[in-house]
């Protein structure tokens, strides 16, 4: 399973890759507002930074929603770099664009979605990866796990090689759900991924160790 960061944080990118552990990186309209920058060419330049730092796929998402603005601003991320996957939003004019980007050979995202029907039209218009969001599904007291399930069930179904990019991730144990339904990339910020390496006996057992290696090297 891969391991994306969903963050445009260069710090937290940064730290990210020096655990040696990250695949990719994934952005939305909301973490770049975050980072406070300001005006078309600051957002480019942040992709632009984000894909110097990392060997990966980096999701840069449009904000235009009728096609011909959605294709405007896909070619426009795509040519920075060949490591961007232009995110589109799971609406009728998105579909239609991920249909475009395919035939031009543009990798793409499909981010919004929460249904496996959304998730099977996604892979229909040649997706290269599709995001559902599982916390935003647990949010409402859906079950975004559930969601994961039916949409790998129809992808094996028909050999649909849109891969699996479960997003909106909150949790390290939502990361090992994912791992066992075997989804194909996990992005999250790195606090859940942090969380993987938690468990008390390890601290205990650390703990025993090197209180006996003080007693034979005292
Ligand atoms: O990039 C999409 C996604 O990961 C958003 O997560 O936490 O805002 O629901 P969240």
């Amino acid at each position: 399973m891969k391991f994306f960061i969903d963050t445009a944080n260069l710090e937290q990118i940064e730290e990210a890759i020096a655990l040696g552990i990250i695949d990719g990186v994934t952005t939305n309209p909301s973490l770049i507002a975050k980072e406070g920058l300001q005006g078309e060419n600051a957002i480019m330049q942040r992709y632009v930074d984000i894909c110097n730092l990392v060997d990966g796929d980096i999701s840069a998402e449009v904000v235009a929603t009728d096609f011909e603005g959605i294709v405007r601003e896909g070619e426009m991320l795509a040519e920075l770099s060949p490591k961007i996957v232009v995110k589109v939003p799971m609406i009728k004019d998105g579909v239609k664009a991920l249909n475009y980007f395919t035939q031009q050979g543009i990798r793409t995202n499909c981010t919004l979605v929460f249904s496996a029907g959304q998730a099977l039209l996604a892979a229909k218009a040649g997706a290269t990866y599709v995001s559902p969001f599982i916390g935003r599904i647990d949010d409402i007291t859906w079950n975004g796990m559930d969601l994961i399930a039916q949409i790998i069930e129809i992808y094996a179904n028909y050999g649909l090689e849109t891969e699996i990019l479960a997003a909106s991730i909150r949790s390290s144990l939502h990361i090992v759900q994912c791992a066992e339904l075997g989804v194909d990339v996990v992005t999250c910020p790195l606090k859940p991924i942090l969380g993987l390496l938690k468990h008390p006996l390890t601290d205990i057992g650390l703990e025993k160790f090197l209180a006996d290696a003080r007693k034979s090297r005292s």
